[in-house]
C-alpha cells in the first residue's frame, strides 16, 4: 500500500499524462474539430490540468503518513480557502489601516446605528449621536455594572435590551478572580458585514507561521471539552469557546475527544493520539498552562500510554463515559513499533521532549506574553526547547483585540483589530482615578501602557481591564504587547505592586538562579495569616511557586539563597517597594515552594466551586486572597 502522499503523486502523473494526451490529440486533429468539440476538449484539458496541479501540490506539501484521503483533502481545501480569504481580508486591512480615523468611525457608527433603538441605545441617546466626535465627547466610559441590567434582562428573555436581535449565545467570562460576567452574542452581529468572520481570518495568519500553509503535517488542537447549558429562556450559555466549536476531521484527536470535559482524561487522550502520530506539524495549546499539563501527563503516564499504543487498548482506569470509550475504541490500532520508538525516546529524558517525539513540529501556538511569560519561559527551557512559539490572537469573551504580527519573530506583538472593534485607551497610571483621562486611538504613544476600552459586537465603550503596551504602528494601527489584567495587584501600604512589575522581577530572578517556574501566585501576609501562623512579625508578601521537576521526576528544591533572589530583584526594580522596605514598613518577601501538582489542585478547587468557570478559560490568579484557596497551596508546601 502506497502512502497517501505517494498516491497523490501517482494521480498527478495520471492527470498530467491525460492532459498531454488531450493536447497532442487536439493538436493533431485540430482541422477536423468543430467549435463545440474544441470547447469540450479545452474544458477537459483545463480540468485534468488543474487536477494535476492540485494533486501535485498536495504531494509537494508532504502529507503526514497518517492522513487518509478524506483528511488530507479536507485539510488542503480548508487551508487554501483560509489562505485566499485571509489574503484579501489582510489586503483590505492594509489599505484601510492608512486612515485610522476613518476605519474607527466606520466600525463605531455601525455599532451605534445598530443599537440605536434598543433600551441601552435610548438610554445613551444614540439617535443624537451622529459622528465619532459626538461619541468621544458624550459617551461615558462604562463598567460591567452599567451593562449588567440590560444583559440580565436579556438573559431573562426580554427583547431589545442591549441588542435588537435574538441572542443565540450567552458567553461567560472565566470568573477566576471574581464573579462571572455574561455577554450576549447574536448571529446578526457575528455575521453582519462579515465583521467577526474577518476576525477569524486574521487568526489564520498564525497558521502561516505554524507551517500549515506550506505543509500537510497534522495539526493538534489540545482542548478540554466545554459544557454548555441553557438559560430558562432557552438561550445556550457557556464559555466563549463553546461558541467557536469547530473540529474538522483532520485534527489529530478524533472529534469525540473534544466532548471529554474532565481535565485528566482529556489530556490523557490528547497525549495518546499525539504519541501515535510522529508527524505533527503544530500544537495549538491556547495557554502555557495547557502545554504544561500536556507535557506533565506525558511525563507521569507514559508507561500506560505506551501500553495502550502497543496493544491498541484504552487504559481502563480512565474515567470516561461508556459511549465515548466505545467510539474511541474503534479508532485504536495496535502499533507495537511506535510504542518501542516512544519508549526509547522517553527513556532519554524529557528535555526538549516535544521536538524529539515530533521532529516535524513547526510551532506551538499559545498566548505567551505579559504575565504568562514566566510559564512560557519555563516551557522553553524544558519540554519545548527549540520549538518556536506563536501567539495566534489576543482575545477575550468580549471580542478579538489583536492578531499576530506575522513579521514579529519574537511573537509577542499583536496588531490591533481596528477593522472590527473601536478602541479607546486609559493611561495605566490613571486607571484607579474616579474619572480617568480617555485617550483616542490617534493619540496613543509608543512605550506607554494603557487599559483597553473596547466597543465590540457585545459591549460599548467598556473598560475591559487588559493592560497593553504600545510598541509600534502598522501604518496607523497600533501594534501592542499584552501586559497583564488590571485589578490583580499586591498592596500593603500604598505601593500598588502591579502584576506587570511583579512578573518582571520574578522573571529576572528566575533567570539569575536558573529555575523553571511552572506556576506562581502571591498574597499579602494578612490573608496568609488567616490560615497559618505568622511567618514574621510585620507586613510582607508571600509568594507561592511551583517549579518543574528534574528529568528523573525528582523535585527541584530551592535553597534559601535562591529564594532570597526574588526579594532582591523586586527590591532593586521597584522604587516604592524599596522605600518601604528601607524604613522597615515592609519586611522581606517570603517564598514558599509547593509540590508538583499543587496548582492543578488549586485549579480543580476553583473550577469545581464555580460551575460557570471552564477549564479552558481558567487563568491562575496572580494575587490570591481567599483563605481556603491559600490553604491548598500551603498544605502542599515543600518542607
Ligand atoms: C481619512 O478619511 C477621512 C474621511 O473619509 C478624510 O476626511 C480624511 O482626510 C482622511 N485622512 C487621511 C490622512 O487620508
Ligand atoms: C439624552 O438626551 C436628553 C434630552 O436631550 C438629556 O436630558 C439626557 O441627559 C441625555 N442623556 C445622556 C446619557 O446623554
Ligand atoms: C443548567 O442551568 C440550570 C438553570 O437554568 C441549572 O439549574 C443547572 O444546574 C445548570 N446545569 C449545569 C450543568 O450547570
Ligand atoms: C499487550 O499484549 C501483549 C501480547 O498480547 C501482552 O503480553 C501484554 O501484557 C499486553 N499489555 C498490556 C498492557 O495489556
Ligand atoms: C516609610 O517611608 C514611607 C515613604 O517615604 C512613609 O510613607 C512611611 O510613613 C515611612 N514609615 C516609617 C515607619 O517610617
Amino acid at each position: 500500500m502506497l502512502f497517501t502522499g505517494t498516491q497523490f503523486l501517482v494521480i498527478s502523473q495520471v492527470f498530467t499524462a491525460a492532459t498531454l494526451y488531450q493536447v497532442i490529440n487536439f493538436y493533431q486533429n485540430w482541422k477536423d474539430t468543430s467549435a463545440w468539440q474544441a470547447a469540450f476538449r479545452g474544458l477537459v484539458v483545463f480540468l485534468t490540468g488543474a487536477g494535476g496541479l492540485v494533486t501535485y501540490d498536495i504531494y509537494r506539501k508532504r502529507p503526514a503518513k497518517s492522513h487518509t484521503w478524506r483528511t488530507v483533502l479536507l485539510q488542503y481545501t480548508l487551508t487554501q480557502i483560509f489562505r485566499v480569504f485571509g489574503y484579501f481580508s489582510l489586503r483590505n486591512f492594509e489599505t484601510a489601516s492608512k486612515n485610522i480615523s476613518k476605519m474607527q468611525e466606520d466600525v463605531l457608527m455601525f455599532y451605534i446605528r445598530t443599537l440605536e433603538n434598543t433600551e441601552f441605545g435610548k438610554k445613551h441617546n444614540y439617535s443624537q449621536m451622529r459622528t465619532r466626535e459626538d461619541f468621544l465627547k458624550l459617551h461615558p466610559v462604562l463598567s460591567y455594572a452599567d451593562l449588567k441590567p440590560y444583559i440580565d434582562k436579556t438573559v431573562a428573555g426580554e427583547k431589545n435590551q442591549i441588542t435588537p436581535f435574538d441572542p443565540f449565545y450567552i458567553a461567560f467570562t472565566s470568573g477566576t478572580t471574581g464573579k462571572n460576567k455574561a455577554f450576549v452574542y447574536t448571529k446578526e452581529m457575528f455575521a453582519k458585514p462579515s465583521k467577526m468572520f474577518k476576525a477569524l481570518l486574521f487568526m489564520t495568519l498564525s497558521f502561516k507561521r505554524a507551517g500549515l500553509w506550506d505543509g500537510l503535517k497534522r495539526y493538534h488542537l489540545v482542548r478540554i471539552g466545554v459544557k454548555t447549558n441553557f438559560t430558562d429562556s432557552g438561550i445556550i450559555t457557556g464559555p466563549i469557546a463553546g461558541m467557536y466549536e469547530f473540529f474538522p476531521g483532520y485534527l489529530v484527536s478524533p472529534r469525540v475527544v473534544y466532548d471529554v470535559a474532565t481535565e485528566n482524561e482529556a489530556h490523557y487522550l490528547h497525549v495518546l493520539f499525539a504519541l501515535k502520530d510522529p508527524e505533527i506539524g503544530a500544537f495549538d495549546f491556547s495557554f502555557p498552562s495547557v502545554a504544561t499539563r500536556f507535557c506533565q501527563t506525558l511525563e507521569h503516564q507514559w508507561p500506560q500510554l505506551c501500553d495502550d499504543i502497543e496493544n491498541g487498548t484504552l487504559n481502563t482506569d480512565l474515567d470516561i463515559p461508556e459511549d465515548i470509550r466505545e467510539k474511541l475504541q474503534t479508532d485504536m490500532r495496535a502499533d507495537p513499533q511506535r510504542a518501542v520508538e516512544v519508549r526509547q525516546i522517553i527513556r532519554r529524558g524529557f528535555d526538549g521532549i516535544v521536538r524529539r517525539l515530533w521532529p516535524e513540529c513547526n510551532a506551538a501556538l499559545m498566548l505567551s506574553s505579559g504575565s504568562l511569560l514566566p510559564e512560557a519561559e519555563g516551557l522553553k527551557k524544558h519540554y519545548l526547547k527549540d520549538v518556536p512559539f506563536c501567539n495566534p490572537v489576543h482575545a477575550a469573551t468580549e471580542g478579538f483585540f489583536g492578531f499576530c504580527d506575522p513579521g514579529d519573530n519574537s511573537q509577542t506583538r499583536f496588531i490591533m483589530t481596528t477593522s472590527i472593534n473601536h478602541f479607546d485607551f486609559i493611561p495605566v497610571e490613571e486607571t484607579d482615578k474616579p474619572s480617568p483621562r480617555v485617550v483616542p486611538i490617534e493619540e496613543v504613544q509608543i512605550g506607554q501602557c494603557y487599559e483597553l476600552v473596547i466597543t465590540t459586537a457585545v459591549a460599548v465603550r467598556y473598560r475591559q481591564g487588559d493592560v497593553v503596551k504600545i510598541v509600534d504602528f502598522h501604518n496607523q494601527v497600533p501594534v501592542y504587547e499584552f501586559q497583564y489584567r488590571l485589578g490583580q495587584m499586591l498592596n500593603l501600604y500604598w505601593e500598588k505592586m502591579t502584576e506587570g512589575a511583579f512578573v518582571h522581577a520574578l522573571r529576572g530572578a528566575a533567570k539569575r538562579i536558573d529555575v523553571d517556574i511552572v506556576e506562581y501566585t502571591a498574597t499579602e501576609n494578612v490573608n496568609f495569616e488567616a490560615i497559618a501562623d505568622a511567618l514574621q512579625k510585620g507586613r510582607h508578601y508571600v509568594l507561592f511557586m511551583e517549579l518543574s521537576e528534574k528529568a528523573n521526576k525528582e523535585q527541584v528544591r530551592m535553597t534559601s539563597q535562591q529564594k532570597q533572589m526574588f526579594e532582591d530583584v523586586l527590591y532593586q526594580e521597584h522604587e516604592v517597594y524599596r522605600m518601604l522596605r528601607d524604613n522597615g514598613s515592609i519586611l522581606p518577601m517570603k517564598v514558599i515552594q509547593v509540590k508538583t501538582g499543587a496548582f492543578n489542585a488549586l485549579k480543580d478547587a476553583i473550577v469545581e466551586s464555580n460551575p460557570r468557570t471552564s477549564r479552558l478559560q481558567y487563568k491562575t490568579p496572580r494575587v490570591l486572597r481567599a483563605p481556603d484557596r491559600l490553604r491548598i497551596l500551603w498544605d502542599s508546601r515543600l518542607s
